[in-house]
């Protein structure tokens, strides 16, 4: 995915308020306990939050697919966000928009990258393993909806070059 992708009309924007009404939806049916709106707009005041949206331009009409959120911390990402509507899902969105995370950072000298993701969700599991990220810990019963384990997730420069 490139961030102005004129054949397939997508493209990589940074999210606004605007935005928000979309994003809610797609937020409500991929969380078991989703973000509110007041959640979203302290990430846009932030100004160390990175907060982007793509677009997908389909007869005529731009929509949202997908949205990641991430924090420069120091010397670290920290991944705070990341959603990909349904129709969208198993396309490479997600695995771009953690491609663009990580080459974002790479731009401001951070290679250090860290998320918590539940213990039961195997598709963002496989796919952050995918980008190279190790579980390195364990928060317990991190999650209060459902007491669920969270995973302590990093991927440094070495460890991906490990992978590949
Ligand atoms: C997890 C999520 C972001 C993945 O988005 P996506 O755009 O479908 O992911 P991609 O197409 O980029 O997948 C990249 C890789 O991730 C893994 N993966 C993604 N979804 C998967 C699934 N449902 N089951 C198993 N592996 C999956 C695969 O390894 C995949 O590579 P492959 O397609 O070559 O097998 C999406 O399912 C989603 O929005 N889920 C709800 C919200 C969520 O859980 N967010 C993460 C919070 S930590």
């Amino acid at each position: 995915m490139s961030s102005e992708d004129t054949q397939n009309q997508i493209s990589v924007d940074l999210m606004k308020k605007e935005d928000l009404p979309e994003i809610l939806a797609i937020e409500r049916v991929s969380f078991p306990t989703p973000w509110t709106e007041g959640m979203f707009m302290d990430e846009l005041r932030t100004e160390h939050a990175q907060c982007l949206v793509v677009k997908i331009e389909l007869n005529g009409k731009a929509m949202i697919a997908a949205y990641i959120i991430f924090w420069f911390v120091a010397d670290e990402v920290h991944l705070h966000n990341l959603a990909v509507k349904s129709e969208f899902r198993r396309r490479g969105l997600a695995y771009s928009l953690m491609s663009l995370m990580r080459g974002i950072a790479a731009q401001v000298g951070i290679n250090r990258q860290t998320l918590e993701v539940r213990e039961s969700n195997r598709g963002a599991i496989n796919l952050y393993r995918k980008c190279g990220f190790v579980v390195k810990g364990k928060r317990v019963q991190y999650y209060t909806d459902t007491h669920e384990d969270a995973l302590v997730m990093w991927a440094e420069k070495q460890q991906e070059e490990q992978n590949a």
